[in-house]
């Protein structure tokens, strides 16, 4: 009877608890992360092998949870916690905690139920376009105000984080599809390599989805022991990729050897790819791979971005120089004989040399300088002492303006140093007997996007080989290096350049205006030619291409301050303009009096009324024609027909 009696009390007391406050927990966690699932396809993985979870930062991923009950949004809490590297923690972003919230915004780790039905739910999660990229463990904990402490559940997976070239709010945001398809998601390429006059070129295998790449990609980011905060910025990743590629300091992936003797491994000619070196390193927990030449660096560091998700390519320059002392002059010494003077003449010019150029907005340089970015794996001079070189901005290259960091005058070398020839008089002192300008830096190429043809890209290195602006970048490097005097500099400087904008700057949908102010500042006349050219600009100061260039002789009366006004019509950049639009000016030119150098560069914003959907009253015809959600979309198409 005893036992009857409490048995009808218990069952009368769980009866009367209503369903929502029984105690939740989580059964299972669902990362939706199937090979062709929606995430991976949205997120652009679906190339990956395996079916884990690899997602990009800055988007949206969907999870389900099974729980135990119908999960109740008035007394229910949830929150998601994601954990990177050994010591997640929340100050350095290692540790995300993310929370329910009723509606998404853009560069938040937040999350949303978008679906419910009967005890699953759907997240919508969202993660910051600066996360830091890796392998995440993630924690689900709920709770329930009667069903006592939390519950968590573990799904035992990791959840990858790659960067996101998709994603605007990410810096290796890039907007061309076909550039995307191409410096992402192909997975073989080609190499040049051989002479100017007879380029010969070799597939390679990247291999960046195939089975064990993403691991042995990953393991060379934690091999490099680069601190999991540092992760989430390209700039630092791809310096550190640079230095892990070649074995020098740190026991990196690849082992150089010129010799010509590869006894006890393969030699640098016989490998067709990446795959079996990145793995072979992996699998050997970190011992570098023998053996190594410029093309397979460059090749094995291709397939390590495309895999993190930076855009990324192999160059080859013919006729490469290798500056060893900075002088950002090839030099070649003779004595009075007119014999080379061997222990002297350690620059050299190789046939050709491969590097990378990598793909990211610069926002620790001056604007303009974001877009391809140089990096070379192949150890020829350490870089603040470690065997690595680059991101060296390639618009930086082009202009000489080698105080931009990384090792920008080591890369300048390769492909636009003076070839100058010194011989030693009997006094024992060296004076320059002849100077080739154009020795260096031939044919710069790459494989084009959608096809196997070679694509010349010379022009984004360096200017047209003998053109004023071509001279005036190289004697701009020049004053940087350690030999500063070996052109002749100018006899005076006295005349200043500047650029002045008309009022609050120019409006979006008119020319725009500018005045180029020039000022004598001597008693005799001066004379030059500007040279000027407009390049649109996004936001993170990547160059998305030339729209104007011009030229403008101008002569200066002595003591007189010239006022130019300089008109960029509507039509020559309306259809290039891009989010935020902004506008790159260079002005440069040479003095003809005095040979002075004159280089400026202005970034000018086009001015459009400050929009942000909330506030601004829409014209009614288009509240009609959209609602919110849609607007986002629409509005880049309407700009610039409602306005401008
Ligand atoms: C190149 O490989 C050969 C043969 O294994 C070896 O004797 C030589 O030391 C290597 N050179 C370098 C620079 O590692
Ligand atoms: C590349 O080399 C590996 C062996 O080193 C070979 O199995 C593979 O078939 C080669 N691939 C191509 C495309 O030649
Ligand atoms: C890679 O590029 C080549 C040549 O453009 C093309 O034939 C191939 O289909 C591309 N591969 C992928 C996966 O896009
Ligand atoms: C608003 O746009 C969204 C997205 O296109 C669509 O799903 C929804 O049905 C639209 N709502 C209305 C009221 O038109």
């Amino acid at each position: 009877m005893i036992i009857a009696l409490t048995f009808s009390i218990s069952l009368s007391l769980s009866l009367s608890l209503s369903v929502s406050e029984l105690m939740l927990s989580v059964h299972s966690v669902d990362l939706l992360s199937s090979k062709m699932g929606q995430n991976r396809m949205e997120h652009h993985t679906d190339h990956y092998h395996g079916n884990a979870l690899i997602i990009r930062r800055g988007q949206t991923f969907q999870i389900e949870l099974d729980l135990s009950r119908p999960f109740n949004s008035n007394t229910d809490k949830l929150h998601l916690d994601l954990r990177t590297g050994p010591l997640p923690m929340v100050s350095k972003n290692t540790h995300v905690i993310i929370q329910l919230v009723e509606e998404l915004e853009d560069d938040r780790w937040e999350a949303k139920i978008v679906e419910r039905n009967g005890n699953r739910i759907k997240l919508s999660v969202n993660s910051h376009a600066k996360a830091v990229i890796g392998k995440y463990k993630l924690t689900v904990t709920v709770e329930s105000p009667k069903g006592g402490s939390a519950t968590t559940r573990d799904p035992r997976k990791d959840i990858v984080m790659l960067f996101n070239p998709w994603c605007e709010d990410d810096t290796v945001y890039m907007d061309d599809e076909e550039e995307k398809k191409e410096y992402v998601l192909n997975d073989t390429g080609r190499l040049y390599y051989g002479t100017e006059k007879q380029i010969g070129d070799r597939t390679w295998n990247y291999g960046q989805f195939l089975e064990g790449m993403l691991e042995a990609c990953l393991y060379v980011l934690e091999k490099s022991e680069i601190p999991p905060p540092g992760r989430g910025d390209p700039v630092n990743v791809v310096r550190v990729i640079s230095a892990m590629i070649n074995s020098q300091d740190d026991n990196g992936v690849l082992a150089g050897n010129w010799s010509g003797n590869y006894v006890g491994g393969v030699s640098p000619t016989a490998w067709n790819g990446s795959v079996e070196i990145l793995k072979k390193y992996h699998k050997e927990g970190g011992l570098p791979v023998k053996y190594g030449q410029c093309w397979v660096f460059s090749g094995v560091t291709t397939t390590v971005l495309r895999c993190l998700g930076i855009p990324c390519r192999s160059v080859t320059n013919f006729q490469s120089a290798h500056d060893t002392d900075v002088s950002l002059t090839t030099d070649m010494y003779f004595d009075e004989k007119m014999e080379p003077f061997d222990e002297l003449n350690t620059d050299s010019v190789w046939n050709f040399h491969v590097w990378n150029d990598c793909w990211m907005a610069r926002p620790d340089l001056p604007p303009g300088n974001g877009g391809w970015q140089a990096l070379d794996a192949t150890p020829q001079e350490t870089s603040q002492g470690t065997f690595r070189c680059g991101p060296a901005s390639v618009t930086a290259i082009r202009t000489g303006q080698v105080y931009l960091k990384y090792d920008t005058p080591f890369i300048f070398a390769e492909v636009n140093s003076d070839k100058i020839y010194w011989q030693r008089n009997l006094d024992g002192i060296f004076t320059q007997i002849q100077c080739e300008k154009k020795a260096v830096g031939h044919c710069i190429s790459t494989k084009a996007v959608g096809s196997d043809k070679r694509n010349d890209i010379t022009h984004l290195y360096k200017h047209t080989e003998g053109s004023e602006e071509e001279r005036i970048a190289v004697e701009t490097a020049s004053r940087y290096g350690t030999k500063p005097d070996v052109y002749s500099t100018s006899m005076a400087e006295d005349v200043s350049l500047e650029v002045k904008l008309e009022g609050e700057g120019p409006r979006m949908g008119a020319d725009a205006q500018l005045t180029i102010v020039m000022t004598n500042f001597s008693s005799q006349t001066r004379k030059t030619t500007l040279h000027i050219q407009v390049a649109v600009m996004y936001y993170t100061g990547v160059l998305k291409g030339t729209v104007k260039k011009d030229k403008m002789p101008v002569a200066l009366k002595p003591n007189e301050v010239k006022a130019m006004q300089w008109v960029l019509p509507y039509h020559s950049y309306q259809d290039q303009l891009v989010d935020q639009a902004a506008l790159m000016l260079t002005l440069s030119g040479r003095v003809s009096e005095t040979q002075q150098v004159l280089a400026t560069q202005t970034s000018f914003r086009l001015r459009t009324p400050d929009l942000s959907i909330e506030d601004v009253p829409l014209p009614s015809f288009l509240n009609s024609m959209v609602n919110k959600s849609r607007l986002q979309l629409n509005f880049k198409q309407c700009r610039d027909t409602f306005f401008l």
